[in-house]
């Protein structure tokens, strides 16, 4: 190539999963039954009315369009009353939701909104490699904070504020934490608003996992005082609804951080697809039972994760939340990534290493629970 590069594209490395998924397709391609139980993709359907409302949609003449840029109104509208029903929230659907093409894509928008160059940004080592990644893209500087095994992986706060300098300006958070299944906790959000308040940081919460195998009632950060003035909450249908391709997310937070991020966006694409979002309304509308069904689904093939994992030698906790199982290596292991290779060309079987959600996560693995159990156990008899 004659053209040089940025020096952000020289700098940034491609997705872990995009360069590993090629390598299993290749496998694939080459006649291997390969089991993948490497990412958070659920394999099951969304709701029946979801399809319908989809469908139904399509046919329209008038869903084809240009839509406006902040969504349309029924999906805020949805949005809004998903809110108030799951976390007990009040959310104005004309001013506090901003719908994204997947929760992913708010990480540079928001990023592009509130960082300049050089300003610092807390990003959790362990955590879901987008927000260094982007950060860094943006010409921020990266001040990692450490989420350790002994600390229930949970920030410690003290050591936090010293980490903050001048020039800090967002923190990021994620619970049910990824990848360790970390649960989410009340105390856990006050302390991070106060954190917030106290520093004069933008708190951004990215809250995907809060439906899947909760223990309890799930929590939106913003469900806490004060947190609108410090925090915006990013939020998904590609876990809780099955509905990972779809590419259906927002931003929820005060009107001031949702308009700024409108700007920047409102240059960036234009808007999404009705039917989509017409299907996305219909969606935030399952009941509380489809959503049980879903976590007994789940809850379902736990007993064969862990079947796999006590093949393996790891140890793992039995409390944790979210669409996959965190595992610790046996001291035999010599790494995560000669273990994952070895599993993926010698038997097939692909699970995520540890690493690449930061290197604390080297001695562990994560294991996905998206994919139909008899198919776990099949990966367990691979490796016995
Ligand atoms: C912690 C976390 N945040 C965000 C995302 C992205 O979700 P979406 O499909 O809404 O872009 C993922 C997906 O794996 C995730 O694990």
């Amino acid at each position: 190539m004659i053209i040089p590069l940025a020096h952000r594209a020289d700098q940034t490395q491609e997705y872990y999963f995009s360069v590993k998924l090629a390598e299993v397709r290749r496998l694939q391609a080459a006649g291997h039954d390969v089991i993948n139980l490497g990412i958070g993709n659920p394999d099951m359907m969304p709701s029946a009315n979801t399809i319908d409302a989809l469908t139904k949609s399509a046919h329209q003449p008038t869903s084809h369009g240009y839509q406006s840029y902040k969504g349309t109104p029924a999906l805020r509208q949805g949005i809004a009353r998903f809110y108030a029903h799951t976390y007990g929230v009040t959310l104005d659907p004309e001013t506090e939701i901003l719908p994204l093409i997947g929760s992913k894509e708010g990480i540079t928008h928001i990023s592009l909104t509130f960082l300049n160059e050089g300003d610092g940004v807390l990003v959790p080592e362990l955590g879901y490699p987008a927000y260094r990644a982007v950060s860094q893209m943006v010409g921020a500087n990266v001040q990692e904070y450490p989420l350790l095994e002994h600390g229930g992986w949970q920030p410690d706060w003290e050591a936090m504020a010293d980490l903050v300098t001048d020039t800090t300006k967002i923190i990021w958070l994620n619970y049910p934490h990824m990848p360790t299944g970390a649960p989410a906790t009340r105390s856990l959000f006050e302390q991070a608003v106060r954190f917030a308040h106290d520093h004069t940081l933008l708190l951004c919460h990215d809250n995907p996992y809060s439906l899947i195998l909760n223990k309890k009632s799930p929590i939106s950060l913003l469900s806490v005082d004060g947190a609108k003035d410090v925090a915006v909450e990013l939020n998904s249908l590609s876990k809780s609804h099955n509905m990972a391709g779809w590419r259906i997310g927002w931003m929820a937070g005060a009107k001031e951080y949702v308009d700024a991020v409108l700007t920047i966006k409102s240059n960036v694409d234009s808007g999404q697809f009705k039917p989509l979002m017409d299907a996305a309304a219909e969606a935030l509308t399952n009941s509380d039972d489809w959503h049980r069904e879903r976590n007994a689904v789940y809850q379902g093939r736990l007993d064969a994760v862990h079947a796999l994992l006590n093949t393996l030698g790891c140890t793992y906790t039995t409390d944790q939340e979210g669409l996959f199982i965190w595992a610790k290596l046996p001291d035999s292991v010599e790494s995560a990534e000669a273990l994952v290779d070895d599993l993926l060309v010698n038997k097939h079987v692909f699970i995520a290493p540890g690493f690449i959600f930061g290197p604390k996560g080297n001695r562990y693995v994560r294991v996905s629970l998206c994919m139909p159990k008899e198919r776990i156990d099949e990966a367990v008899k691979r490796l016995m």
